[in-house]
């Protein structure tokens, strides 16, 4: 493992910005991270927007359910600082291939038109490291890999279960995110064993960065991505 440590930008860099929105992402691109997380959610009319919860209303000035409204209803809503919550594509095109993009496959049945997506980025020339896919829900990690075969996977988890390592290991998943709260020098001298990396979220206190650098975890996810 003499890969670098990674500077994640937790949903951009939403310390700074609104979280998920085109400024957060710029944010973070200011801060030379070396990926930008995000979460998807898919709408009413069928498109994938970028929004951490299944409703809007924590987020932005609206009410209700994401996979309730069209696109065009959500465009409508202040997502902060008066912008509109991002379409993946709108993130994609402002990132351009420079860095890597972590999709958070968030919403149900989100894996098959993220899949879709990402290879209509790769015909445009984009390397195909700059994708990794991530979830907890196995569901969707189970549909990614078969719909996306050579894309690098993250296991997202906030508990080391029975069969965790062994799920990993079958999706031919690259990394392993573990939360904060879990994240031990067991674990990750575990993970790596298993052949794979360790991105731990979300890491924004300067003890907390000290302490996950010292146990070699591969990168963090921080909402302060400067301070890593
Ligand atoms: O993907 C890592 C982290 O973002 C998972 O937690 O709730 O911030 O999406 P959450
Ligand atoms: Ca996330």
């Amino acid at each position: 493992m003499n890969s670098p440590f990674l500077r994640i930008g937790h949903r951009g860099a939403c310390g700074y910005e609104p979280e998920n929105s085109l400024r957060s992402f710029k944010k973070a691109l200011t801060l030379k991270v070396d990926m930008i997380e995000l979460d998807v959610q898919l709408c009413r009319s069928g498109e994938l927007v970028v929004i951490h919860d299944s409703k809007v209303d924590r987020t932005t000035d609206g009410i209700g359910s994401v996979a309730k409204k069209s696109l065009e209803q959500l465009k409508k809503l202040d997502a902060g600082k008066g912008g509109s919550i991002p379409l993946l594509p709108e993130v994609l095109d402002l990132v351009d291939n420079r860095i890597i993009v972590n999709i958070e496959l968030k919403g149900k049945r989100t894996a098959e038109p993220v899949s879709v997506l990402i290879k209509k980025y790769l015909h445009k020339g984009w390397d195909k490291d700059n994708f990794l896919l991530s979830s907890f829900s196995r569901e969707e990690l189970i549909d990614a890999r078969e719909n996306s075969p050579n894309l690098n996977i993250g296991v997202n988890i906030t508990s080391l279960k029975k069969d965790t390592m062994q799920f990993a290991r079958s999706l031919g998943a690259c990394s392993i995110h573990p939360s904060l709260q879990i994240t031990t020098k067991k674990l990750v001298d575990e993970i790596h064993r298993q052949g794979m990396k360790v991105f731990v979220w979300t890491v924004n206190e300067e003890k907390d960065i000290a302490r996950t650098k010292e146990i070699n975890v591969d990168g963090c996810f921080s909402d302060y991505p400067d301070r890593l």
